[in-house]
């Protein structure tokens, strides 16, 4: 991999200052920033080449719709996915969630039928199915059983033996812990018991090498603006035969056949479940951001972020009265803790005056922190850009946050 203190001239948003002090961005599960290939893509398709797509029939909107479509196959390559049309556009992971959710729960879900989730799901893989509820869908957890993130996946053999579970929905990474679940080894678990699976791979894609494949997931969920591409692009990956059986999510235009003033028909997967002028600019911006990334390498990315993690832990770990959750291997990109007597709002307050940007609260992940007996954590997460410079100001900021506070 080229040297992280290389790639960060790649952004240009890192290289200001905040309160004076140079930007250390350490808020990366939350969005990540954009590298100037992918800025140079999007300003270029608006300059250019803009256009509707799959509407015109002339030059501009031709362009345009081949980008978009090359951006299609190129996210299915990047992926793993058998053929282009597996790959559905949508806002981001949280769209992707609710449209697999709702769909499913008119298609491939039965009155009676159970959805299997964990206590680490963000509310995107939670709320979406809670909705289904009143149609008579239930819903069952896999616990949590520390601030490890120890997840007992036996049960889910158990919990499908027990109850009539037709679906696993799980996180590949817990965006609170920077836990790693084993995706392929969970997947191959649930389709021996048939169940359909859904992997929430909004912490993973981008940061590690990622194969639909090699998992072997039938609908997998990812945000384009945590790998480094815009905001409100997204995608809903499904195996193919399973998008045939789903309905509609959202109905308009670009997604019918045809349309009579009673009645109409679809299109097939994927633009069944495209209603409206999509995303383009958003699209092309993935797929130069699929690019920038794949040029620098997704292992290296992997290897990178989660040495910054450990350094970070074991920097952090030295200082009296901190508590830190997550694994200590298996470990992403991501570090959250707590400080004695310290609230995590007021830490990041303070540490932001210092340069340093990190989210603190729930994480979208209130169930897990209620059962930890958290209300709110600080939490740092790496991307290919932070730099070991970075974790070192961050521990001594927590420091000086601490003997602050205590005085
Ligand atoms: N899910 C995002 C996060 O973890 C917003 O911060």
């Amino acid at each position: 991999m080229r040297p992280a203190e290389e790639l960060r001239t790649d952004f240009p948003a890192l290289s200001q200052t905040a309160h004076g002090r140079p930007l250390a961005y350490l808020d990366n599960a939350a969005t990540t920033q954009k590298p100037k290939a992918v800025l140079e893509a999007v300003r270029s398709f608006y300059e250019r080449d803009c256009a509707n797509v799959h509407r015109g029939l002339y030059a501009l909107s031709v362009r345009a719709t081949e980008a978009f479509e090359s951006s299609r196959r190129r996210v299915a390559d990047f992926i793993g996915a058998a053929s282009p049309e597996e790959i559905i556009f949508t806002r981001g992971t949280t769209e992707a969630i609710n449209l697999i959710a709702a769909t499913a729960g008119r298609s491939l879900l039965q009155p009676g039928d159970g959805v299997l989730l964990t206590e680490m799901e963000h509310h995107a893989n939670l709320v979406p199915w809670q909705r289904l509820v009143p149609s008579g869908i239930r819903l069952y957890f896999l616990s949590v059983e520390d601030d490890q993130g120890t997840i007992d996946w036996n049960r889910v053999d158990e919990m499908a033996k027990k109850h009539r579970i037709r679906m696993l929905a799980f996180t590949h990474v817990s965006n609170s812990l920077g836990k790693v679940n084993a995706a392929a080894e969970i997947c191959s678990r649930a389709r021996s018991l048939g169940l359909f699976t859904l992997v929430d791979a909004a912490q993973s894609v981008g940061h590690r090498h990622l194969s639909v494949r090699e998992i072997g997931c039938d609908f997998l969920a990812f945000s384009g603006h945590k790998m480094c591409a815009p905001t409100g692009i997204g995608v809903l990956y499904g195996r193919r035969e399973l998008l045939e059986l789903l309905p509609p999510y959202q109905t308009g235009g670009e997604m019918i056949a045809e349309v009579r003033l009673d009645q109409s028909s679809w299109k097939d997967p994927p633009h069944r479940f495209e209603a409206g002028t999509p995303n383009i600019g958003g699209a092309i911006g993935l797929r130069a951001a699929i690019d920038y990334l794949q040029a620098v390498g997704l292992d290296a990315i992997e290897r990178h972020t989660a040495s910054l993690a450990a350094y970070a832990a074991s920097g952090l770990a030295a200082i009296p009265g901190i508590r830190i959750l997550g694994p200590p291997d298996r470990r992403a990109g991501i570090v959250s803790f707590v400080l004695d007597r310290v609230h995590a709002h007021d830490l990041v307050a303070f540490l932001d005056q210092e340069g340093l940007a990190l989210r603190a609260g729930d994480h979208c992940n209130q169930p897990l922190l209620r059962k930890l007996g958290l209300a709110a954590t600080a939490r740092a997460s790496f991307y290919l850009y932070n730099v070991r410079e970075e974790v070192d100001r961050l521990v001594a900021g927590v420091e000086t946050a601490r003997r602050y506070f205590a005085g």
